[in-house]
């Protein structure tokens, strides 16, 4: 992690540099997470599946992407990939659990700056819209970004902050 102040530093106190990657998806993207999950292991990456386990199309995406946006929240993974049809429904649930900072990307710009800028932690992909080939190259994207912790962006992300303290 390139620290660029001491700002950014406090800023990243207390985030261990556990490198898990979490990832889950409801029915919408079951067969997306799996080849995601084959794929993340052979490039490298330590993965936590926070499931859908099987394709149930009655599973309700809440249920997976709550547990993995707690699991960022309190540290146990680095970052997670979270999947439904759209990517709507789990970015809406993902943004409701403090700390994390999820969005739904389908461009290669916004999955490495959305960390860059905004320290996105949470991937959002709709597995009824994404290929695997674009997802790979997106979670690489931003997997692989880092947050560049200037001035600008702290006291942006203070803002937003602040109203989880509320
Ligand atoms: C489930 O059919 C679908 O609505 C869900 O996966 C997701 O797209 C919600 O945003």
């Amino acid at each position: 992690m390139v620290c660029t102040s001491l700002s950014h530093l406090l800023y990243n106190l207390n985030k261990d540099c556990k490198m898990k990657t979490g990832i889950c998806t409801d029915h919408g993207g079951y067969a997306l997470k799996k080849i995601i999950h084959e794929f993340l292991i052979k490039v490298g990456y330590e993965v936590v599946d926070f499931g859908a386990f099987k394709q149930d199309d009655d599973d309700d995406y809440p249920d997976f992407v709550i547990p993995l946006a707690r699991a960022i929240a309190d540290k146990e993974v680095h970052r997670g990939i979270a999947i439904c049809g759209s990517g709507v429904g789990a970015s809406i649930a993902a943004n409701k659990v403090a700390g994390v900072r999820a969005a739904l990307i389908q461009d290669h710009f916004s999955a490495h700056q959305g960390v860059e800028d905004d320290d996105m932690n949470l991937l959002c992909l709709g597995g009824r819209v994404t290929g695997f080939a674009s997802a790979q190259e997106l979670i690489l994207a931003f997997l692989k970004a880092e947050f560049s912790g200037a001035a600008r962006h702290l006291r942006r992300l203070q803002k937003i902050k602040q109203l989880e303290n509320k």
